[in-house]
């Protein structure tokens, strides 16, 4: 068993690492259940996880209460949060019981929203089920859900206080889901710690064919790194947590143009634009070729899009997936925040990318 604290003063809390892990929750969560309730939201998709983990309450003599919500982005609605909250309340959850979060990112940020703002603030337990959600957002406490105007606008940032990481629920998942949270595994490598890229180059391959050994030191791994950053800005104020941005605005704007209909899976997303990150910082004479070329060396050996070339939106205008950036960085002129690197594991924050340069080199690009 692993346990990495994420050092937060009075928002600290343990991340705890270990393949069966599920079966054996409720000697985790008791401590944290002081009137021996645990109210669950769990996705739909994870059925035969939620019975693990109910299992594991029954015998604990724990009770229990859980609703389901639709897989899907779609589910981070106002719809759905008013659901939840609701049902939750119905279930007379006090601020003292813990609400599990059981499923992927999306339910994460639902979920964690909803134990934000329940009764002003209630415990949060995230049990995450896809391995995006295991090495990215079940660690950190942002929370969010969609509206018209855009992801993530509207939400809090509300620790949990407990993360239960199970390697053995990913065995469920798709290749496809498992590889796209793999762009965000090696995207710890490529911001801080060459090493630990030249680790996923040799490994990443047998990890994603199914090596539990592997995979569960990559989660560990990531979540060690996601934790670090996390502590050293809570609140993204010191340009640190900006960092875990490497590969998003090139990314966004790509699923932006894929209108989130599926066809370029978040990761999927993530992997293309770190892939273009580089290319531009080579372009730009900040970083080895070499380092750029070995980046995108190791998406096409992992099967994911290593640039614009590969994505399924490969014929969008630059100067849309431009506007595109624009938008979601509410940038003003000519210029917006952009993590460039000077090499693997040395990504930075460049506040003077000229987006001309970069509506250029996107065209060549295509
Ligand atoms: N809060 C943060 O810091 C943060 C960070 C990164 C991403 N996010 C958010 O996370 C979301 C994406 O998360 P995701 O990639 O986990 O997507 P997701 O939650 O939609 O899960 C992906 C798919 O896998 C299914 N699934 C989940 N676990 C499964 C399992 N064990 N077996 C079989 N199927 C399973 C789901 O039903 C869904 O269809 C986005 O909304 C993104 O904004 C948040
Ligand atoms: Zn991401």
């Amino acid at each position: 068993m692993t346990t990495i604290p994420v050092a937060l003063g009075t928002r600290a809390y343990d991340v705890v690492i270990e393949p069966g892990l599920l079966a054996r929750a409720a000697a985790h969560i008791a401590p944290f259940a002081p009137r021996g309730f645990v109210a669950i939201v769990a996705d739909e998709a994870v059925a035969v996880h939620l019975a693990t983990l109910t299992a594991s309450l029954d015998r604990a003599g724990l009770r229990w209460q859980a609703i389901t919500i639709p897989a899907g982005e779609a589910s981070k609605s106002w719809a759905q949060l008013s659901r939840v909250g609701d049902t939750l309340l119905q279930m007379g959850v006090e601020r003292t019981d813990p609400v599990v979060a059981l499923g992927g990112g999306v339910v994460g940020d639902l979920v964690g929203f909803a134990a934000a703002i329940l009764k002003r603030g209630c415990r949060l337990v995230q049990i995450p089920t896809t391995l995006l959600a295991q090495v990215d957002s079940s660690v950190g406490g942002k929370t969010a859900i969609n509206t018209p105007a855009g992801k993530n606008l509207i939400g809090a940032f509300h620790q949990p206080t407990l993360v239960l990481i199970d390697p053995d629920v990913l065995r469920t998942l798709s290749a496809r889901e498992l590889a796209a949270g793999y762009a965000e595994v090696v995207k710890y490598g490529l911001i801080d710690d060459a090493d630990f890229f030249a680790w996923c180059e040799a490994n990443g391959r047998a990890l994603l064919a199914g090596d539990e050994a592997l995979r569960t030191h990559a989660i560990a791994h990531s979540v060690a790194a996601k934790a670090r950053i996390v502590a050293a800005d809570e609140f993204e104020t010191n340009g640190t947590r900006a960092l875990l941005n490497l590969g998003h605005t090139f990314g966004h704007a790509l699923e932006a143009e894929a209108g989130f209909d599926g066809r370029l899976l978040h990761g999927e997303a993530v992997a293309a634009g770190c892939g273009l990150a580089f290319a531009y910082s080579a372009e730009q004479g900040l970083c080895p070729p070499a380092d750029a070329a070995r980046v995108a060396a190791h998406w096409r050996a992992v099967g994911l899009p290593d640039s614009l070339a590969a994505t399924p939106v490969a014929g969008a205008e630059p100067a849309q997936l431009v506007a595109h950036m624009r938008h979601d960085k509410k940038g003003s002129a000519g210029h917006i925040p952009f993590l460039l690197a000077r090499g693997i594991g040395r990504t930075y924050l460049d506040r003077t990318v000229d987006l001309t340069a970069v509506e250029r080199f996107l065209a060549e690009a295509r």
